[in-house]
This record gives structure tokens, C-alpha cells and sequence, in this order.
């Protein structure tokens, strides 16, 4: 069974509604670790929509299992992580307009780009993932980039409508899994998994962990943060 990494930016994300100070995401960070999440994890955007860097600084503080920061691979967010470092951090693609991260890096074409942001991210100890679609060559290419992980997108997956189509999305996921871990990388997977279709993601054995925001967040509202976890957490057993 893989870790669940408990995504909480959707905590923020009502705070913001209102630009109040709670709900507080670093209240949600320890009732998660309580509920049994392995992990944390922020999208510390360019706009602050969001997880504020005073949240990341607190979470630092805070967490006691594994931070995940979320990140662009930009000058600015290099110069953030080196200085909170985080555990972790998961390269991202980022573009103002979206509602959410929609593709994923396009490792190949950025590796110039990347390759440095790895370097620099690394070299302060801290350990990088690639947020890539479940393709061939993007999994060689954050192997090449020296990545310690790659984060493959479940996003079409989550979306298809059609049974057939969902299998067919399942498969790139499986492939790309049994091929990241071949290369040696760890193995994750996440972006819009909830109560129903985590069955088959959490089945595949060479995921490690899955990172889950929305749905979790969402639940929450109905039966608290605590059940709303131990609750996904049942299911991907
Ligand atoms: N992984 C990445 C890289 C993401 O950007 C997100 C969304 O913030 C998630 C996982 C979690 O997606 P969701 O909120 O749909 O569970």
C-alpha cells in the first residue's frame, strides 16, 4: 500500500475566500499527521492564491513527517526552498490563468532549465520529484536530469468518462510506475483521485506514495479532517 501525502492548499484556499486568518492550514497539518498521513504536502504558487509563505515557514516548523513543497522551477521558489528546506520539494508546471496544475513538466523540452533547479534544490540535501504525464521519455528524462523521484500525473486518468478510456489511462500510469522504478526512481502518483477511483492507483505496487488534496479537503467539510483521512486511508489498504 502506498503513503498517503495529505495535500492541504484547499485549507488555505478558504481562508483566502475571505482573507481571514482560519482556517489555518497549519492546524490541518497536525490533525493529518495524527489521522496517519505520511506526509504533507503545499503549492507554494507565484501568485500566493493560496498556501502563503508564512505557512511554508510555520509547516516547516511544524511537520514532523515529510514536507512536500510544490514548487515552479523559477528562480524565486529556488532561492524559497533553499532556505525553508522543505524535505522534499515536486517540480511543477505553473500558468497564472489555471484553476489548477493541468499537464504535467515537460521534462524534455525544460532539461536545460531543470537540470539546474535540480542541482541547486539538491545540493542543500533536499530531494526532488518531477510532476510528469505517465510517458516513456519524460520518465528517462527526470531519471537523466538526476531527479530522485518522479510524481506521475493521474489527472486523465481521474477525468475519463468511459470505462475504457479509464483503463487505458490506467495502463500509462502502471507502465510509466514499472518504469520509473526500473530506473531506480521512487515512484509517486496524484491530481484528482478521490473516494472512488483510488482503488486501482493504490494497487499498483511500485507507487510509493500518493499525494491527495481536493477530495480529502472536500470531505472534510461533511465528517472533519480526521475521518475524511483515516477514511482514505482505508481504501488504498
Ligand atoms: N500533485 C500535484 C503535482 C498537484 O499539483 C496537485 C494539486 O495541487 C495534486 C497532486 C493533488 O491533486 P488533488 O487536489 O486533485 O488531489
Amino acid at each position: 500500500m502506498p503513503d498517503l501525502m495529505v495535500n492541504i492548499d484547499h485549507v488555505a484556499t478558504i481562508r483566502e475566500a475571505r482573507g481571514t486568518y482560519f482556517p489555518d492550514p497549519v492546524y490541518a497539518a497536525g490533525i493529518a499527521e495524527m489521522a496517519g498521513a505520511s506526509g504533507i504536502i503545499i503549492h507554494l504558487r507565484e501568485d500566493r492564491r493560496h498556501i502563503k509563505d508564512r505557512d511554508l515557514r510555520l509547516l516547516r516548523q511544524v511537520v514532523r513527517t515529510k514536507l512536500n513543497l510544490e514548487m515552479a522551477a523559477t528562480d524565486e521558489m529556488v532561492r524559497i526552498a533553499r532556505d525553508v528546506l522543505p524535505d522534499m520539494i515536486t517540480l511543477v508546471p505553473e500558468k497564472r490563468e489555471e484553476l489548477t496544475t493541468e499537464g504535467g513538466l515537460d521534462v524534455v523540452s525544460l532539461s536545460k532549465r531543470l537540470k539546474k533547479v535540480v542541482e541547486k534544490v539538491k545540493e542543500k540535501g533536499i530531494k526532488v520529484s518531477m510532476f510528469i504525464d505517465p510517458e516513456e521519455r519524460q520518465v528517462i528524462a527526470s531519471k537523466s536530469l538526476g531527479a530522485d523521484m518522479i510524481e506521475i500525473h493521474t489527472g486523465r486518468y481521474s477525468d475519463a468518462v468511459r470505462d475504457i478510456e479509464r483503463y487505458e489511462e490506467l495502463k500509462k500510469v502502471i507502465d510509466a510506475a514499472k518504469q520509473g522504478k526500473e530506473l531506480g526512481l521512487g515512484v509517486n502518483a496524484g491530481h484528482g483521485l478521490h473516494y472512488h477511483n483510488v482503488k486501482p492507483i493504490a494497487s499498483i505496487p511500485e507507487i510509493d506514495e500518493l499525494s491527495i488534496g481536493h477530495s480529502i479537503i472536500a470531505r472534510a467539510i461533511f465528517v472533519g479532517l480526521d475521518k475524511a483521512i483515516r477514511d482514505m486511508i482505508e481504501l488504498m489498504k
